[in-house]
């Protein structure tokens, strides 16, 4: 079974002058009111298109954005990203409209290489892209010469323009976002460099179980803050007040005790908490030890905590983070979640941060630069590492090809 990047070529491995290049990327930035506010998937997917432009490719581009559920609904345009491309490259980006337009042969006609970019509109405006409908894909095919994925976001996702495309492209491989996606998220599971310790945070045990379980025998120990901690607090019989906690994941929480002492590994859970009435309050207290009475609920990890997680930390040399400490979106609980960043932007060992809410996070805290890497993809970061097969990756291997 191949796995990492094996039997995948790249872009460099194809011949683009005066080819047209359909370029998947994940575009799909957060907006409001029409603006973007924060716009890494876009620098990031940068250096592909710079060399697909130095290589004299004709490119077409293509991106969801959100989820929308009628054709054409403005608010998820890709409009914004347009105008924030065209800027960062100083070119010319089209927007076509359609993105099952007819009209694009004739645009790539004329179309001025090197000056001229295409953008199809969110391709999700089209039914058949989550449906992974060959027909939308054929059309796509129709016009391109070279396939390249690197919406590493979006590769967990069988859809049209990632998986029934390529299928049809005898020339199809990946961008350099997803190579060095792939090649970082595989030093998390190829031999890494011990201690490693996984910090695990957010809201739920069951979102985290598939990762919990795959890095279970990979990891040194994990450590354990966000209200997800709370169901491990509980499993151990310490009162949490109103925290969330999920009833039906005690047994697993109690299990994973027992099954991470057979194996001689840590599992560091919060000794102290923030606490407060609601994730809304303007600030909280914190308590003497990880107790918790009603009616308040733990909304990040306490001082003592911290210190706890600094010391472990400092000794490790490889460490995946995903989930924040606490509702660090609120400034009076985001002292956790910070300090972790704080911790991990000092240190000298490889720190990978999933995407999704820990990106947001490690941004949030001023620290993002200082990691070794943030994934670009939340969903499909936690896929990959769990031992999922990305559809987006698997059909571009040497077997897959038809
Ligand atoms: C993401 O934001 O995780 C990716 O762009 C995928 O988006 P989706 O979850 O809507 O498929």
């Amino acid at each position: 079974m191949q796995k990492g990047l094996a039997g995948i070529k790249t872009i460099r491995d194809f011949e683009l002058n005066d080819k047209v290049l359909f370029l998947r990327l994940d575009l799909n930035v957060p907006l409001e009111d029409g603006k973007i506010t924060d716009d890494t998937r876009i620098q990031a997917s940068l250096p592909t298109i710079q060399y697909a432009l130095e290589k004299g490719a004709k490119i077409v581009m293509a991106s969801h954005l959100g989820r929308p559920k009628a054709a054409g609904d403005k608010k998820y345009s890709l409009e914004p990203v347009a105008a924030r491309l065209t800027e960062l490259l100083q070119k010319e980006v089209i927007l076509v409209e359609e993105p099952d337009s007819d009209g694009i042969k004739m645009l790539l006609t004329g179309l001025k290489k090197g000056y001229q970019l295409i953008l199809l509109e969110n391709v999700r405006y089209i039914a058949g892209e989550t449906e992974n409908d060959e027909v939308f894909a054929q059309h796509l095919a129709s016009y391109s010469d070279v396939y390249i994925n690197d919406a590493f976001g979006a590769s967990h996702r069988a859809h049209a323009t990632i998986d029934a495309l390529p299928r049809l492209m005898k020339d199809r491989g990946i961008g350099f976002l997803i190579e060095k996606e792939i090649q970082m998220l595989d030093r998390l599971l190829v031999n890494p460099q011990r201690p490693y310790l996984a910090v695990l945070g957010g809201a739920k045990v069951s979102d985290k179980i598939e990762v919990i379980e795959k890095l279970m025998d990979l990891v040194d120990g994990f450590v354990i803050g966000g209200a997800m901690a709370y169901t491990f607090l509980k499993a151990q019989g310490i009162p949490v007040g109103k925290s969330l906690v999920e009833v039906d994941k005690l047994n697993y929480a109690r299990e994973m005790f027992k099954r991470m002492e057979a194996r001689n590994k840590t599992l560091l859970l919060p000794v102290d908490h923030v606490k407060a009435l609601t994730i809304k309050d303007a600030k909280g207290e914190v308590t003497v030890d990880a107790a918790l009475e009603e009616p308040y609920m733990g909304v990040d990890i306490g001082p003592k905590t911290i210190q706890l997680y600094r010391t472990a930390l400092k000794e490790a040399k490889t460490i995946f983070w995903n989930g924040p400490m606490g509702v660090f979106e609120n400034p009076a609980f985001s002292k956790g979640t910070f300090a972790v960043a704080e911790t991990l932007a000092g240190l000298d060992c490889l720190r990978i941060v999933g995407g999704g809410d820990s990106a947001a996070a490690a941004e949030a805290s001023g620290y993002a630069a200082q990691m070794s890497h943030i994934s670009t993809g939340g969903g499909a970061s936690l896929e990959y590492l769990q031992g999922d097969r990305l559809p987006g990756l698997e059909v571009l291997r040497a077997r897959n090809r038809g």
